[in-house]
């Protein structure tokens, strides 16, 4: 088995060629572009910021890779297999260079950031590199790709939030929504390659986020996912330290964060990804269970079940530490979905120590969970320190009972639904049939059922009748 993610938290399908529509009196360029993402939430919502900059310089989008003037790819260094997709990719658009000379490929994200120029000048790849904090040059590095040199800007900065960017939204289902309010990461876990790509934390202005939210909801969308590396390190106005930077000016953490946004509309539902569990307060708990229309459902990595292999990733925390975070969510929370990241034979890892991450899951059981075989990745920490020293089979071997354990998890915990009326925002078409629809409960279990007169956008009571490990099947109720 491949590692494995049970959900769609991650995205490990690319989201390819999507399309905006320009709006009245928006001047057209002539050039279309076509934008392709991999990775992380955080890449696609950089995705949304990039299409805002583009359209207004007049380009419009294409989801057939064929017609593109403009070809950029979003990518994800987070483990060396997305990297290995995205050179699949490149080498694709290659080809289709050689028939089309003029065409423009460039790649955004993490792999600009950690590769640099080395796409450019060894392996001659690509026309153009921007790094996560770049994109607002963009236009001025597609012209200079035209006037015939190659163009990158990989600088990191200290501030960009691109808050004043009103993202263009590509996921067409006009109902969810992803809001950035921090970027970067100060964390440094060991085996993440993340502080190196996207530079240091900085957090949005908290009145641009809340605009954004209220904007989405006039029109139609019903729910926003706050995004940050740790989104319980957001702060506005205070030092890392929590020192007030400006006195005149209030100050913003994250609990406040999530009250000013609840307040946008009751019927706009919060989530939010992701959260640190050394970081979590016992304050964003009570607003969680304040707000009605605060999803109940926290991610919480926990990467690891041993606290001496969680100081070598350099979590911060202990496994105590950890379990008294989950008793303080199910104690203040109750009834809420509770997912994590599992990270399996990273350096030293002893078969101890995987025992305790099986222990530790079988004490919290998850509702889903993102299992990965550890990846080295080049001058992260543990690079640096350890050796990657655990064979691939007992990697492999590990991560299997570990995804084994957690399907045998998620199935009972989504039995123990069956039966339960939920009210669920309905999201999309089921891809099997447009006889049913796909909705989400405020645990973020995802329903299927038959639609009769449900549209996307919808809120509605179904019961729920069936499940599998991955989904719960239902029928709507009269309300
Ligand atoms: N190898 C395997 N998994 C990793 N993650 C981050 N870096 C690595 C790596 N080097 C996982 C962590 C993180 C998730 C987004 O990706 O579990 O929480
Ligand atoms: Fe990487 Fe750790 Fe930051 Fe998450 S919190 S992005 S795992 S360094």
């Amino acid at each position: 088995m491949q590692e494995n993610s049970l959900g769609d938290k991650t995205m490990d399908e690319s989201r390819q060629g999507e399309a905006i529509q320009l709006q009245d009196g928006e001047k057209v360029n002539g050039k279309k572009l076509y934008l392709e993402s991999y990775g992380c939430a955080m890449n696609f919502s950089d995705s949304e910021v990039v299409a805002s900059i583009l359209r207004d310089k007049g380009y419009t989008t294409t989801r057939d890779e064929r017609e593109a003037d403009v070809v950029l790819i979003n990518t994800c260094s987070i483990r060396d297999n997305a990297e290995q997709r995205v050179r699949n990719r490149l080498a694709n658009f290659n080809k289709a260079k050689r028939e089309k000379p003029g065409l423009v490929v460039g790649i955004l994200g993490c792999m600009a950031e950690r590769l640099k120029k080395q796409l450019l000048e060894e392996e001659k790849m690509v026309d153009l590199v921007a790094g996560p904090d770049a994109y607002r040059d963009l236009p001025n590095l597609i012209e200079e790709v035209d006037g015939g040199q190659k163009a990158v800007n990989v600088l990191l900065s200290r501030d960009e939030t691109y808050a004043d960017i009103s993202p263009v939204r590509l996921d067409q289902n006009g109902v969810t929504a992803f809001v950035s309010i921090t970027r970067g990461c100060d964390n440094m876990c060991s085996f993440c390659v993340v502080p190196f790509t996207r530079g240091r934390e900085r957090s949005r202005d908290p009145h641009t986020i809340v605009q954004e939210c209220q904007d989405l909801f006039e029109k139609g969308y019903r729910e926003v996912t706050l995004l940050g590396q740790n989104v319980d390190s957001y702060r506005w106005n205070m030092t890392s330290k929590g020192e007030v930077k400006d006195p005149e000016k209030p100050t913003t953490n994250f609990a406040q964060l999530m009250e000013m946004v609840a307040q946008v509309n009751p019927k706009l539902r919060i989530r939010f990804s992701t959260s640190h569990p050394k970081d979590m307060t016992d304050d964003v708990l009570h607003v969680m269970a304040k707000h009605k229309n605060i999803c109940n459902y926290i991610h919480l990595p926990v990467q690891s079940g041993n606290s001496e292999n969680l100081k070598r990733m350099n979590r911060g925390y202990t496994r105590e530490w950890y379990m008294d975070r989950i008793h303080a969510i199910k104690r203040i929370v109750p009834n809420c979905g509770i997912s994590t990241d599992i990270i399996s034979g990273f350096c030293g890892e002893t078969e101890e120590e995987h025992k305790d991450t099986i222990s530790l899951m079988k004490e919290v059981k998850y509702d889903l969970a993102y299992m990965y075989k550890y990846s080295e990745r080049p001058k992260t920490l543990a690079e640096r320190k350890f050796e990657d020293d655990v064979p691939e089979e007992v990697k492999q071997r590990r991560l299997e009972e570990i995804i084994n354990l957690q399907l045998s998890h998620s199935l009972e915990i989504n039995q123990a639904q069956i039966g339960k009326v939920e009210e669920i925002l309905v999201e999309k078409e089921s891809r099997r049939s447009t006889d049913q629809m796909v909705g989400r409960t405020d645990r973020n279990h995802k329903v299927i059922f038959d639609r009769k007169d449900k549209k996307i956008g919808d809120y509605c009571l179904v019961k729920i009748t069936d499940c599998t490990s991955g989904s719960l099947i239902g029928e709507l109720v009269e309300e």
